[in-house]
């Protein structure tokens, strides 16, 4: 088992440089499956998540080839499978869009019930209604969910809830149906315009990304041999952000969209920290403690849950008591009781988390419950006085990657260690 022991009480300090997307790369490798044909992926990130799309689209019939560290050839000339492999499948939440992008390629898939971080209840009820009103045929139970198809039909779709994995779903499965499909009340998260823009590059035909209507063209195929580059991590680079703030440092972010940062940004001048934009660069600093503030998480262009987390590290040891209400997800105070064990003083209820600010925090034995409640320990460890150890680390590798060396880089006294 491997653990992260932090030697605490650095201020963070140098340039980090922010990888590919975790979300939309995971849903741009099953996009490739509506490619009959070979395309390019680059500034893929090297995480764990991306590996295991690699090896179930292997089991699928795709040949791939990593040419660098970060760029993969994909070859999905002969899909020969329609059955994804379910324990691998169920490892992770994006395994759902196997089923859009196959129920194009192939008008047939059956994929584990999704996994993933543990944040309360993750249905997929949206995902469901659209692939049914594209004229496809779902049944879920014994852990696996089935789709089947002999032909799609584009149609008008209202998301009862914002949802990005809804939204990208069933912009995979309407790419080659016949006809014209409106997505209505769609997410618009930076990754939901990369997968567009990826398909787009590919010759689908697809329009208003990033807006809540996404119109969606249905084309006969989408062509070969095309390249593209993932859009940065908005997520990785808010908790870079963060880290800065929290440790009273200066950073250098670099390789990043500073729009997609906005609101993150705007809760960081609250708070009292210093941000400043040069092209796909952003520094931020800070050189006191914290002020209080209030969040509230919401879709994009809101504050994103997936940064709520190192948040809640700042605000820990902010000056005064500030309050997070977390509207996405049912469960995702579960880092709270860990900063608690680190001498925070958090109570959380239900979808509200009321933070008493603390002078500090102290090392502790602490678990990560999911991702980014990983990413918020170890800014906690990097502030806290003193040795935190982190358990649980695979949920971070899912999401990270090379998170101990980039920190380290920072300054951060932050070691791998394997038990
Ligand atoms: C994605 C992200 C996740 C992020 C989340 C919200 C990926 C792989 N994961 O997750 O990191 O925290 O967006 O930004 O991109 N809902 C329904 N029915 C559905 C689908 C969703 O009721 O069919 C609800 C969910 O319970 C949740 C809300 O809609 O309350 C948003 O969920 P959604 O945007 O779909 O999240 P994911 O795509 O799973």
């Amino acid at each position: 088992m491997e653990k992260l022991v932090i030697k605490g009480g650095t201020k963070l300090n140098g340039e980090v440089t922010i990888s590919g997307a975790k979300n939309a790369a995971v849903a741009i490798l099953p996009a490739t499956l509506l490619i009959k044909g070979t395309c390019k992926i680059n500034n893929l990130p090297n995480i764990s998540d991306v590996k295991i799309i690699c090896n179930i689209l292997k089991e699928l019939g795709a040949k791939i080839t990593w040419t660098k560290p970060n760029e993969i050839i994909i070859d999905t000339r002969e899909i020969n499978c329609t059955k994804a492999p379910i324990d691998m499948t169920s490892k992770f939440r994006a395994s759902y869009y196997l089923i859009g992008s196959m129920l194009g390629r192939c008008g047939s898939i059956e994929v584990g019930l999704p996994g993933g971080c543990n944040l309360g209840a993750r249905p997929i009820d949206q995902h469901i209604k659209g692939f049914e009103a594209l004229g496809a045929k779902v049944t879920v139970g014994q852990g696996k969910i089935s789709a089947k198809s002999s032909k799609l039909i584009g149609t008008s779709i209202y998301m009862d809830v914002v949802s990005v994995g809804a939204t990208i779903n069933v912009m995979l499965a309407s790419v080659l149906a016949e006809g014209t499909t409106t997505i209505d009340n769609a997410a618009k998260e930076p990754h939901i315009v990369d997968v567009a823009n990826f398909l787009n590059t590919m010759g689908a035909d697809i329009r208003g990304a990033g807006t809540d209507v996404i119109k969606i063209n249905g084309v006969k195929e989408l062509k070969s041999e095309g390249t593209y580059s993932v859009v940065p991590d908005q997520i990785e680079a808010g908790t870079f952000m963060l880290a800065a703030i929290a440790s009273k440092g200066n950073i250098l972010i670099k390789n990043c969209i500073p729009e997609h940062l906005d609101c993150i940004t705007a809760k960081i001048l609250e708070i009292g920290g210093n941000v400043e934009i040069y092209g796909d660069s952003i520094r931020v600093s800070n050189n006191k403690r914290p002020s209080k503030v209030s969040v509230k998480t919401l879709p994009y262009p809101g504050f994103p849950t997936d940064v709520q987390p190192q948040m809640g590290v700042v605000l820990s040891i902010a000056n005064g008591t500030s309050i997070i209400n977390e509207s996405i997800w049912d469960s995702r105070f579960q880092y709270t009781a860990e900063l608690n064990k680190m001498g925070a003083q958090i109570t959380a209820q239900g979808k509200t988390a009321i933070f008493e600010g603390v002078d500090k925090l102290c090392g502790a034995p602490v678990y990560a419950s999911d991702l980014r409640a990983g990413a918020a320990l170890i800014i906690a460890g990097i502030i806290a006085d003193g040795t935190t150890e982190i358990y649980n680390i695979d949920h971070i590798d899912r999401g990270y990657e090379n998170i101990e060396e980039k920190f380290k880089k920072l300054g951060a006294n932050i070691q791998r260690i394997n038990e």
